[in-house]
């Protein structure tokens, strides 16, 4: 079933990529820089991405562990990164003459990487869209028309695809998308496929922007998007990346409540992903191999980490995710299991365990933390985890 594999993955790359990654700075420059049409044109031409491979994503994806890959097919821009027979403005009939997405398509596939669509409902080049439904009936019912036409040809071209991924609803509802219809017509054509909530129904998950929010369904699906600088496309002068210490925390606090984390990489005009990000990938692919079982298809724990982080589940087993070490001793509380063991993921070896009512204590820790970013202890339970409440009384 489709929730499933979505549900195990936990931890995918999201890649904003079209030619807006020439001017680098971020996918918004056309509107925010107002400019016109046909100088942002021109820039199709240049677009010509001579080192884009990507099985080369792909392998930098599995290399960080992530399980699943979503692409920009066509941002607000309005340019699309396939071949469409609605629309010139595309990668096929420009400077780049091929279809990328088709390419990306064939990477992930060879490799068994699960690969999702972006696709931007809204596409600044139609004055329609600005105007609304309303204002402009007729250019409106054309700007649909062309929506639909694309949705369709991205269910129809690239065979299985396994997540599609809107965006750009704003400010008009369901109601003026046609998005029941819309829907409709996409599980008709990829039976299997998620579809996230921002065509202005609910759909399958939850798309929490640049934080991280639980859905208040425990069992509904959720995704949290996040960059690792400020900016989802390639900009060039945006230095302010996050650390590896604070992706995998923001991935622990994901796994936390059973919810996924969708990270960005915006890449070069030329294909290439920025070096540093890179490197921050390859450090939690690092980390990922060691404590991989604590991620994915993890549940949520109803006792967290108290002081020193946070937990995740796993049937009978817990696991402690040491984000702040605390010396020697570790305690957490609230636990109305008996713990019968405990492990540390990062060497193997068995920690030795004292438990007074809900309060488990871990003792003869090393000093230092043994992994500087998050350290795991799976603890072995009695049963499946419960809790007792933390505000009560300590006498
Ligand atoms: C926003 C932005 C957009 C980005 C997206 C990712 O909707 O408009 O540029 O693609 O968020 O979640």
């Amino acid at each position: 079933m489709s929730r499933e594999w979505f549900n195990q993955a936990r931890f995918g790359m999201f890649i904003h990529w079209g030619v807006y990654s020439i001017p680098a700075r971020g996918e918004w420059v056309r509107l925010i820089e107002r400019i016109p049409s046909s100088e942002y044109e021109r820039l199709a031409w240049e677009f010509k991405p001579e080192r884009y491979n990507p099985e080369e994503w792909v392998t930098l994806a599995e290399e960080a562990g992530m399980r699943y890959m979503v692409l920009t097919t066509r941002h607000h821009d309005g340019f699309s990164l396939f071949d469409s027979a609605v629309s010139d403005f595309t990668a096929s009939k420009t400077g780049a003459k091929r279809d990328l997405i088709a390419e990306f398509v064939e990477a992930c596939r060879k490799r068994g990487m699960k690969f999702g669509f972006y696709y931007s409902l809204l596409d600044w080049r139609y004055a329609a869209y600005f105007k609304g439904p309303e204002k402009d009936f007729e250019g409106w019912a054309g700007f649909i028309e062309y929506v639909h036409s694309q949705v369709r040809e991205l269910c129809t071209n690239y065979g299985k695809v396994d997540v599609l991924w809107y965006d750009g609803g704003w400010p008009w509802d369901a109601a003026a998308w046609r998005s029941t219809e819309l829907n409709a017509m996409v599980r008709s054509l990829q039976p299997h496929i998620l579809i996230n909530n921002r065509s202005g129904l609910q759909e399958d998950f939850e798309t929490p922007e640049q934080r991280i929010a639980a859905s208040q369904e425990p069992k509904r699906l959720w995704e949290t998007c996040m960059t690792m600088n400020d900016n989802w496309g390639y900009s060039a002068a945006d230095r302010n990346w996050k650390s590896a210490r604070q992706l995998i925390h923001n991935l622990a606090r994901c796994a936390s409540g059973a919810g996924n984390y969708l990270l960005n990489v915006g890449p070069q005009a030329d294909g290439t992903i920025p070096q540093p990000s890179v490197r921050c990938l390859k450090e939690i692919g690092a980390w990922m191999r060691v404590n991989g079982e604590a991620i994915y298809g993890s549940e949520r724990c109803p006792f967290g980490g108290g002081m020193i982080g946070l937990t995740t589940a796993k049937g009978n087993l817990v696991y402690l995710h040491i984000l702040r070490w605390p010396g020697r001793e570790a305690t957490i509380s609230c636990v109305k299991n008996r713990v019968l063991s405990a492990r540390l993921l990062t060497t193997g070896q068995e920690v030795q365990v004292a438990q007074d009512g809900d309060r488990v204590s871990l003792r003869g820790l090393p000093n230092r933390p043994l992994d500087p970013y998050d350290c795991v202890v799976a603890l072995e339970l009695d049963g499946k985890p419960e809790a007792f409440r933390y505000d009560r009384h300590v006498p």
